[in-house]
């Protein structure tokens, strides 16, 4: 029986994952490295430091620990400015209203974004009092796709595992959820969210029906 259901916030519930993008293609620009929306595939989801390790892998570039830290703080505040100049609009059409009917099901609602800015984001669009629990990436070691993320999230919410479903739109989001031993559904494409237990394109899409599909899953 599904009685919490938890959320990654960019790319999900806001389009602060286009905004990860861009500020990570400035530095890879500046960098001189080829970086595409195909690549940027596999840093959703992981941190900051574990995606500039990346981005630097893709150009064969390696750094010394204080060039690398300067480099994400670089690109940090570049995201915080994007993200400090969005608007509530930004909010994808159906998550607020998605939240509000998982809720009248007497369901928990938990966030776990991966992100060290989800405070800050969900602050900015006013929605941080719609969550029972907020874990992001200050409060773990090991982010997506490790379970801990939301293994911390469900025992917050005072649920089991196996009775959250995860909304996500990471590879590596996906990967830890199932990990974590909880039901999935993807947002957004098929090919990069297969493993997933349903897979929707835009966070509107999801259907209260589809839970009952996902329990028997
Ligand atoms: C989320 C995003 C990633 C981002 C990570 C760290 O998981 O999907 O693209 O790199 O958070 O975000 P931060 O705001 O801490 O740099
Ligand atoms: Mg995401």
């Amino acid at each position: 029986m599904i009685r919490a259901c938890i959320f990654d916030l960019d790319g999900v519930i806001v389009d602060t994952a286009h905004y990860h993008f861009l500020a990570w293609k400035r530095l890879a620009d500046e960098l001189g490295v080829n970086f595409t929306e195909h690549d940027n595939e596999r840093l959703k989801g992981v941190s900051r430091m574990h995606s500039l390790e990346i981005l630097l892998s893709l150009g064969d570039i390696s750094l010394s620990k204080k060039e690398k830290e300067a480099m994400a703080d670089k690109k940090n505040a570049w995201f915080v400015d994007y993200v400090d100049r969005m608007a509530p609009e930004e909010i994808f059409p159906g998550a607020k209203q998605l939240i509000q009917d998982l809720r009248a099901k007497d369901l928990k609602i938990g966030l776990a974004s991966s992100s060290k800015n989800a405070a800050r984001v969900i602050h900015l669009l006013n929605i941080e009092h719609d969550f029972d629990a907020v874990v992001d990436g200050n409060m773990i070691r090991q982010s997506k796709p490790d379970p801990e993320i939301f293994l911390l999230a469900a025992e917050k919410l005072g649920v089991v595992p196996k009775q959250c479903l995860v909304f996500e739109d990471a590879e590596a989001g996906v990967e830890a959820a199932l990990a974590a031993g909880m039901k999935c559904v993807g947002v957004g494409m098929e090919e990069q969210l297969r493993k997933a237990d349903k897979v929707i394109s835009k966070i509107g899409e999801f259907k209260l029906s589809f839970l009952r599909e996902l329990e028997v899953v």
